[in-house]
């Protein structure tokens, strides 16, 4: 080939590499060109992996697998560690040379020319490496060739590479953006939950301020009563046990109506308090569905184990659990029956909440605890109750909640694990 027509071959590289962007395609026209020009039989450009010590051949013509030569070994390695240009007449003459390659390949090497890849820091980038010169052997002249063309290569590389940290960087900043949309989601979330429980704090406020006053009255009324039968000397013991129960009934409505209030202050203040407390708090709030359904609770281990933390927090966590057993002995139409474990393990609280109704559906096991999973009916639920229960425990209370399915007598139901770091 002469002079003209390698400037011809130069030239028309130079126009496939501002209009070809796709960097294999690029380096694989690079390649065909290289052999051309320096009527060469195979061409091949070795990258370095640093991490590892090596070289990768990112294109090797005539060959499907991918060639590793570590760094060091063979004239590409060699050329690779010393950036020094290699011209080698006889292969296996070279004690250098590392024949593996052509063992797995198949092919004979005859004479080599490698030259380093090297980038504007003078970091070794990879080799490009040229095989058996069809006439004679590689010369200064074809090496001089090889350089003007490894530039080529090294600066495609470069632009590729900062091409790919930039697509990183900007694959980073868009799952940087995303986490912080969902965080801010997770707080808009957080002030709605917030927002309804203050609504209905000034609700339940207004109410039992409304309750109190007819309460007092009726309370009035019955020691009316009383006064009158017993002024005018009227013994009847049927009269004296409804009083009671009046009187007792009248007693429970002001106590229930407390709790609401205090259910849901948003005011919270942190406290040691009784675990045994919170349950009962909530308690109080269910006793209705409780009762009516006639759940059989049995409250096991330490009643006796305290907690510095949120109380009414907790007895939040307890109602909604109460409320989703209850939900499911009603759709089982079972025989509630509620465990509940209060034990101190390893200076955490270890709560565990057991019902027998039937278990949580296998099909969102997984998202019990995300927002609007649910399996009631839109009157009946939101599917917000297990999450909150969570989002308190993990954000407000340093703890964890976990779910599974298990036996409570004999029959299926399901079972919370909360856990509560002791402070
Ligand atoms: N004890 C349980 N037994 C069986 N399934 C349960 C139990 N607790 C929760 N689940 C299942 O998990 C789902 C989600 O519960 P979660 O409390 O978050 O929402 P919900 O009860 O459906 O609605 P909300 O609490 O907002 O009124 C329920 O719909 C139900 O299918
Ligand atoms: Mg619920």
């Amino acid at each position: 080939m002469d002079y003209k027509d390698k400037l011809e071959l130069l030239l028309d590289l130079g126009k496939v590499i501002s209009k070809e962007h796709d960097l294999d395609e690029l380096l694989t026209v690079l390649s065909d060109i290289t052999i051309k020009i320096l009527t060469a039989d195979r061409c091949s450009i070795f990258l370095l992996d640093k991490k590892k010590n090596e070289l990768w051949s990112k294109v090797a013509q005539g060959v499907e697998k991918k060639i590793i030569v570590p760094l060091g070994k063979g004239i590409a390695g060699y050329t690779a560690e010393s950036q020094e240009i290699q011209i080698v007449i006889d292969a296996y003459n070279d004690i250098r040379f590392y024949n593996e390659i052509d063992k797995i390949t198949g092919y004979k090497t005859d004479n080599i020319l490698t030259v380093p890849l090297i980038n504007k820091n003078d970091e070794t980038l990879g080799v490009f490496q040229v095989l058996n010169k069809t006439e004679g052997f590689f010369d200064n002249e074809d090496a001089e060739i090889l350089i003007l063309l490894a530039e080529y290569v090294s600066s495609i590389l470069e632009n590729a590479m900062l091409y790919d940290s930039l697509k990183g960087m900007n694959e980073s900043l868009e799952k940087k953006v995303q986490e912080e949309v969902e965080k801010n989601r997770e707080k808009d979330r957080q002030l709605i939950q917030q927002g309804k429980m203050i609504a209905v704090s000034d609700v339940i406020g207004n109410i039992a301020h409304q309750w109190r006053q007819p309460l007092n009255v009726v309370s009035l009324l019955v020691q009316n009563i009383e006064m009158t039968l017993e002024n005018d000397g009227v013994v009847n013991k049927e009269i004296d046990k409804s009083l009671l129960s009046v009187n007792q009934i009248l007693d429970e409505l002001s106590i229930t109506i407390d709790d609401f209030r205090t259910f849901f202050n948003p005011n919270r203040q942190k406290e040691e308090f009784l675990i045994l407390d919170a349950l009962n708090d909530a308690l109080s709030m269910v006793k209705g569905s409780i009762d009516e359904n006639a759940v059989e609770l049995y409250i096991v281990g330490n009643k006796k184990l305290k907690h510095y933390g949120y109380k009414n927090e907790l007895c939040q966590v307890f109602v909604n659990l109460f409320n989703n057993s209850i939900d499911a002995f009603i759709d089982n139409e079972s025989y509630g029956e509620i465990e509940i474990s209060i034990e101190e393990i390893d200076n955490h609280v270890v709560i565990i909440f057991k019902d027998n109704g039937g278990g949580i559906k296998e099909d969102i096991h997984d998202s019990i605890f995300e927002p609007y999973t649910t399996t009631k009916h839109k009157a009946q639920g939101t599917g917000i109750g297990l999450y909150m229960v969570k989002s308190v425990i993990e954000i407000h209370m340093d703890g964890t909640i976990t779910s599974k399915n298990t036996m409570l007598n004999n029959q299926e139901g399901a079972s919370f694990k909360i856990k509560l770091k002791c402070p």
